[in-house]
């Protein structure tokens, strides 16, 4: 085509060309004639706009607002945790059929709420950037998708950390992480940490501080429970909604017996938002007796422990189902006064058979258990002034039977079982003296 343009047509175009080029007001020589490519200077006049700044804007990352976690666990937390019962063999589809079993076996209508994964989730490193991460094998779908499946179910989901340098299965501990995993944890959306002892580097009360401020900071309320395995001290009630007060539970009588008698000792220490913890459950499991396990159950609510399962819920026979859910047990250990209940006989032998008090809310209103720890079955009475209810008539209530069982003047006798307990409401019908105040 170029071949047969006339000349005439290619002189126009070339000054068609150079018109344009002037009459655009470009300095210099118009872009065709130049030599080597120069790039233009714009000199604004004093009228033009200045141009857009080029800088990007940085992205902002809000700062979380600390989150209030004082509203957290103001009576004791109830649920499930795996290691009783599991140990380290945990997956995600053991998990996912817990939470089905929490809401069809009627745990979660009884009030059970979180479904607590123990030691041996994670995989044994860190990853590139330090994060800690689901053992893929245990749980290939992730901890994110597993948190929303929990939530999903309208139930909570707690982790298990440790505040050393390995958690007590040699997986990676948080000690000098405890912002970077507060947070994780945060963007998952737990709801729960369990922080234990194992490994230490630092000092004991300074690690579960950092690891508390790093929870508030992540922004999202985390009930958080200390595991020192022993009474951490009184500075733990600004710091854990709950500690434990003892070594691990076994799934044995004797066992039992010596953590019940170590939670008593500082009982006045728990109350709503900071617990004592005599570890989680072993109704179900096979080492004691139905009637062991009730009277286990009894106690922990009697002492406003945490109630925390430890059993398979997937497979739980009747009789346990029963044990758990006891409406009105529950009750007792949630009792919104959050009074820890104590032992007030005299007799102390380990053996012997013992009376517990818990103040509950109303006017003069106690829980009590008739504590069979001897082999054979026995006799047993509550007196009113051990009680510190006032003497004449009170209303007795069979809280496992669920049955009312009239009114008494000042005692009430029964026979118990060996390794039983009769647990009873007893409400005064006479004077009003005062009803404690959480905590004492
Ligand atoms: C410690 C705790 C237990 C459990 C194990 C897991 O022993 O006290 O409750 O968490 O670690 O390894």
């Amino acid at each position: 085509m170029m071949r047969n343009k006339s000349r005439f047509q290619r002189v126009f175009f070339a000054a068609l060309i150079i018109a344009l080029g002037f009459a655009s007001g470009c300095a210099g020589s118009p872009w065709f004639l130049a030599g080597p490519t120069v790039t233009p200077t714009i000199t604004p006049t004093a009228s033009s706009t200045p141009p857009p700044t080029l800088t990007p804007t940085p992205t902002i990352t809000p700062t979380p607002v600390p989150a209030d976690d004082s509203q957290l666990a103001l009576t004791p937390p109830m649920g499930w945790n795996d290691y009783n019962r599991f140990g380290c063999n945990i997956n995600e589809t053991l998990i996912k059929e817990t939470a089905d079993a929490m809401i069809s076996s009627g745990m979660r209508a009884a009030g059970y709420e979180y479904i607590l994964i123990d030691d041996c989730w994670m995989a044994h490193e860190r990853d590139a950037n330090g994060s800690l991460q689901a053992d893929p094998t245990k749980f290939p779908g992730g901890m994110k998708t597993l948190v929303d499946y929990i939530h999903a179910k309208n139930l909570k989901i707690g982790l298990y950390l440790d505040r050393g340098s390995k958690t007590c299965g040699g997986y990676p501990g948080s000690y000098g992480y405890e912002t970077q995993d507060a947070n994780l944890l945060a963007s998952w959306g737990v709801d729960y940490l369990k922080y234990d002892n194992c490994s230490p580097v630092g000092n004991l009360v300074t690690d579960y501080q950092n690891m508390h401020n790093a929870l508030k900071a992540s922004g999202r309320p985390i009930v958080f429970s200390i595991c020192t395995w022993g009474f951490p001290g009184y500075w733990a009630q600004g710091v854990g909604h709950l500690w434990r007060t003892t070594g691990d539970i076994k799934d044995k009588w004797s066992s039992m017996l010596t953590i019940i008698d170590a939670n008593n000792v500082n009982s006045a220490s728990s109350g709503p938002g900071h617990w004592n913890d005599p570890d989680m459950l072993e109704v179900g499991n096979g080492g004691m007796t139905d009637v062991e396990y009730r009277t286990h159950f009894s106690m922990w609510a009697i002492m406003a422990a945490p109630l925390i399962a430890g059993n398979d819920l997937r497979t739980m026979d009747q009789a346990t189902k029963d044990i758990l859910t006891a409406p009105e047990v529950i009750a007792v250990d949630q009792d919104p006064l959050g009074v820890q209940g104590v032992r007030v006989s005299r007799i102390v032998a380990t053996k012997g058979p013992q009376v517990w008090s818990k103040t509950l809310s109303g006017v003069n209103t106690r829980a009590v258990a008739l504590f069979n720890r001897s082999d054979e079955d026995a006799s047993m009475t509550v007196e009113w002034q051990q009680i510190d209810l006032p003497s004449g008539p009170a209303s007795v209530r069979d809280l496992w039977a669920r049955t009312d069982l009239g009114l008494f003047t000042d005692s009430y006798t029964v026979n118990v079982p060996a390794h039983g307990v009769v647990l009873v409401k007893i409400v005064s019908q006479g004077g009003a003296s005062p009803t404690a105040t959480p905590g004492q």
